[in-house]
């Protein structure tokens, strides 16, 4: 394994009924003013909304409301939060959401502090953070980024039309409240494309070097069979807890860093579908779902060994009689038909896309990572965009 150091400061209640026994005691340790953030208004309609509010009501708390926090959110809209937390003085934001709630909320806990262009500080190039940002807390509503216990804020600056994400521990939040029962009302589809994200970041972290023995990898294959068993139980019951609790579980335990631990890590399919969204605004996941196999089927000869582990591990494609490049390329066909067994796009154009002109600039906006197995180029990610058209 490689060298590291591990640090996660993010203090976590899971279960049935987490919010209800431990948000009030959290909330006792910061001052009166409370910056509620939330998405479209999903927590009205089941609840949660009026469960919070309650009890930050019962704890005397001085609440400022964000609210219509959007899918991929915006540095606009960063901006917008940064303005109340200053204008009220917020001792703590108390994020209710999935990844796009979340993300914002800590972009904007280091915009109100930083108060220049926070953009070009902290996403354009990564940053230094020299001073402390508002606290942060979370409830999670759908699982999916593993936002809630790591320091990750994706963010997309419309004007510039880059999406991007950058990783601060001082961003990790307080505290993160993850109670499975409040991702029962998650949409099928938003539930199914939560749930590929969770295994997409798996992946990212697995198909890197180093490939020799390491625990991070064997956890690695224990989630992605998680995610797979799991999301196939969802889908049958959307109400059925022991799924549901193990998808919530699986997303934290992708992103929170335990599994990147001693693995290079490589996120350049994240990297393409970033600038997918941030050139059409498409789902996370289900942009992750139309790039994952054609990416793969482009790189998997310079990681032989890991895919056929893969495919022999994950999807039980029997090894015997064929080549290693047979059973690589079953393995990633098994990922492929597990994408369209759950419904997912497997194509641009199932994703919205209607002409391919913007292949091109979108291709040349994308980041490049020193690869999995091997670096993208430009030209490459045009020829797998294309190919996913
Ligand atoms: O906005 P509301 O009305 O709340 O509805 C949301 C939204 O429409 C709905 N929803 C959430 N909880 C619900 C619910 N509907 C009913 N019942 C509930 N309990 O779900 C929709 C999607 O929410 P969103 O937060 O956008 O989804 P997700 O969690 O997938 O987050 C996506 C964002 O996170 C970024 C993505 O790029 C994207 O911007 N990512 C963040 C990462 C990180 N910080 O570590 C890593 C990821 O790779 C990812 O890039
Ligand atoms: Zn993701």
């Amino acid at each position: 394994m490689n060298a590291f150091r591990f640090e996660n400061a993010t203090k976590t209640c899971f279960g049935e009924g987490c919010v209800r026994e431990n948000l009030a005691g959290f909330l006792r340790e910061y001052g009166e003013n409370v910056l509620l953030t939330y998405g479209g208004g999903s927590i009205k309609k089941n609840g949660i909304y009026d469960e919070i509010t309650a009890i930050l009501k019962q704890e005397g708390k001085e609440v400022t409301e964000f609210s219509g926090i959007m899918a991929n959110p915006t540095y606009a809209k960063v901006m917008e939060g940064a303005h109340l937390v200053r204008e009220n003085h917020i001792d703590l934001i108390l994020g209710v959401g999935g990844g796009s709630v979340m993300d914002c909320c800590k972009a904007v806990s280091l915009a109100a502090v930083y108060q220049k262009d926070a953009w070009a500080q902290f996403w354009a190039k990564p940053g230094v953070i020299d001073f402390t940002p508002v606290p942060l807390g979370v409830i999670v509503t759908v699982a999916g980024t593993g936002s809630e216990m790591n320091g990750g804020a994706v963010i997309t600056n419309e004007e510039t039309k880059v999406k991007t994400g950058r990783d601060y521990p001082e961003c990790n939040p307080k505290f993160a409240l993850l109670d499975p029962t409040y991702t029962y009302s998650v949409p099928m589809r938003q539930m199914v494309s939560g749930g590929f994200d969770i295994l997409s970041h798996i992946m990212e972290i697995y198909f890197s070097e180093p490939n020799e023995d390491n625990v991070s990898d064997d956890i690695a294959e224990a989630l992605m069979k998680s995610v797979i068993r799991n999301l196939r139980a969802a889908i049958k019951n959307p109400q059925d807890y022991t799924a549901r609790s193990n998808l919530m579980w699986d997303a934290t335990m992708a992103e929170n860093r335990i599994i990147k631990m001693g693995k290079r890590t490589d996120f350049e399919c994240h990297n393409m579908e970033h600038q997918l969204g941030a050139y059409t605004n498409c789902n996370h996941g289900e942009g992750l779902a139309v790039l994952h196999p054609v990416y793969y089927r482009h790189i998997y000869s310079y990681g032989l060994p890991k895919f056929v582990r893969f495919a022999v591990n994950i999807w039980n494609v029997p090894a015997e009689g064929k080549t290693d490049e047979e059973t690589a390329l079953a393995g990633i066909e098994a990922l492929a038909a597990f994408i369209r067994e759950i419904g997912l796009p497997t194509t641009l154009r199932e994703l919205g896309m209607s002409d391919k002109s913007m292949l091109k600039e979108i291709a040349d906006s994308c980041g490049i990572s020193p690869g999995s197995y091997k670096q993208m180029t430009h030209e490459e990610i045009l020829e797998i965009f294309t190919e996913c058209f």
